[in-house]
């Protein structure tokens, strides 16, 4: 029996839902509400989405993320649209493991270095695109640009489908703007049935090529498409179309919304704390470092998991089938852990954050966006340094488990080329 409202102390009752509109517009209040909720305790009951507990605390997410035998990652969703898991994300252990040994190779370090100059040639386009301007809607010219730019190219997907990736995966995540919970749900199935088509059409033309023996593209779908896992069974195989089908539509999920939602924070943060700013502008080297910060300060997703036991978290007891949201973003600014968490500090160190989660399920895409967001750091602290939000048209932030920017206006000073 999952636990009821009823048996939870009445202190540790809130009715906070991430997908509630109210918690990031007109503005954004996220990092407020996540404050008070660490405030009640580490774990706190939600009576959102038919009750869920939130946990806030950086050790108590920290081990649940490293414990995938007491906590499963599927649903890792709150919403369930019904549209079957996500591989590898939803997968636990030992399951998990051979799918996730299948990608991990093709996004390691040594691979994602070798883009850094493709990387730098996007980035450098994009910044000369709107640099006479001095005014930019930075999600479309540029944090929605740059990762899909990349990842189609590394996937080898057309870049004139963009329009459609973007629209399916937002819909995915969030619904439709205006839904109500169940259409929402609606609205989530049907846009992944229609990329799962997708994907299916594109795996049998892979299919079709290598069998009339054409010259396979070496990008990353191929790859995918020729690796080999164990499964359950302990069966050595290829991946069902169905399987592939749905670890594609996951990977164009999770490489473009989570970089253009960190590249819109680090604008948002950075125009805000300019002292800091100044830094990276004096001196690029300090690039990394500050990614690692801007990652912490505002960690974009809140992952579930539902308990497969009944387990004592914090000095709560959560019962086996009980689902939880792990919110990153209180865990990365607990006190016990960061000193000084509220304050940006991009010569943070040590920087333990969570945002690209732990244990077995642990970012595949983390080098990929680590370099996104270094040489985006990069080239717009050297190029259109001063930056700043457009009192005219205040940032649009869409609740969700990985929350990010609708709209970002940003003023500089133009720049003339002669
Ligand atoms: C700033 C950008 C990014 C952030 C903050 C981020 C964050 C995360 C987090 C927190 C997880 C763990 C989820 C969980 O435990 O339930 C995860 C998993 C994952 N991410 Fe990322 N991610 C980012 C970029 C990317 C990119 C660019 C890719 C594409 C290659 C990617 C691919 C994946 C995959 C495939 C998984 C699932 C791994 C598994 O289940 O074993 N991510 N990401």
């Amino acid at each position: 029996m999952t636990t009821t409202q009823a048996e939870i102390r009445p202190e540790l009752v809130v009715d906070f839902d991430i997908y509630d509109p109210a918690v990031t517009m007109p503005v954004d209040r996220m990092q407020e509400k996540a404050a008070a909720l660490a405030e009640i305790g580490p774990i706190v009951w939600s009576t959102s989405h038919g009750g869920h507990w939130l946990v806030t605390a950086y050790e108590q997410v920290h081990e649940i993320l490293r414990d995938p035998e007491g906590f499963s990652s599927h649903p890792n969703n709150l919403v369930d649209a019904g549209q079957g898991k996500f591989l590898p994300i939803e997968l636990d252990p030992p399951e998990h493991t051979s799918y996730r040994q299948a990608l991990q190779p093709l996004f390691s370090p040594t691979r994602m270095r070798a883009l850094e100059p493709r990387i730098r040639e996007i980035v450098t386009e994009l910044i000369g695109s709107f640099q006479h301007t001095g005014r930019i809607e930075f999600v479309e010219q540029f944090a929605h640009e740059l990762p899909t730019q990349v990842f189609l190219a590394l996937m080898g997907w057309p870049l004139a489908d963009a329009a459609l990736f973007t629209e399916a995966t937002e819909i995915a995540l969030n619904g439709r703007p205006g839904d109500t919970q169940e259409q929402a749900a609606q609205s989530r199935t049907q846009a992944a049935y229609e990329m799962f088509g997708y994907f299916m059409k594109v795996i049998a033309e892979r299919r079709a090529a290598m069998a009339a023996g054409e010259a396979a593209a070496e990008d990353v779908t191929n790859a995918i498409i020729n690796t080999e896992i164990t499964d359950s069974a302990g069966v050595q195989r290829a991946m069902t179309d169905d399987e592939l089908a749905r670890m594609f539509f996951l990977l164009l999920i999770a490489g473009l919304h989570t970089t253009q939602g960190s590249l819109g924070w680090m604008m948002l943060h950075l125009s805000q704390n300019t002292a800091e700013r100044d830094k990276l502008i004096e001196d690029p080297a300090a690039v990394p470092a500050a990614v690692e910060e801007i990652l912490r300060f505002e960690a974009a997703i809140a992952m579930g998991r539902r308990a497969t036991r009944d387990v004592t978290v914090g000095e709560v007891t959560v019962k086996e089938g009980d689902q939880l949201l792990l919110l990153l973003c209180a865990a990365n600014r607990d006190e016990a852990e960061f000193e000084e968490p509220g304050a940006l500090d991009v010569e943070r160190t040590p920087n333990r954050h969570l945002s690209f989660g732990s244990g077995p399920h642990r970012c595949i895409g983390s080098h990929l966006a680590r370099l996104m967001l270094k040489i985006a750091a990069e080239e717009i602290h050297q190029r259109i340094p001063d930056y700043r939000l457009d009192p005219e048209d205040p940032p649009v932030v869409l609740p969700s488990q990985v929350r990010g920017f609708n709209r970002m206006t940003l003023l500089f000073t133009p720049v003339t080329t002669t």
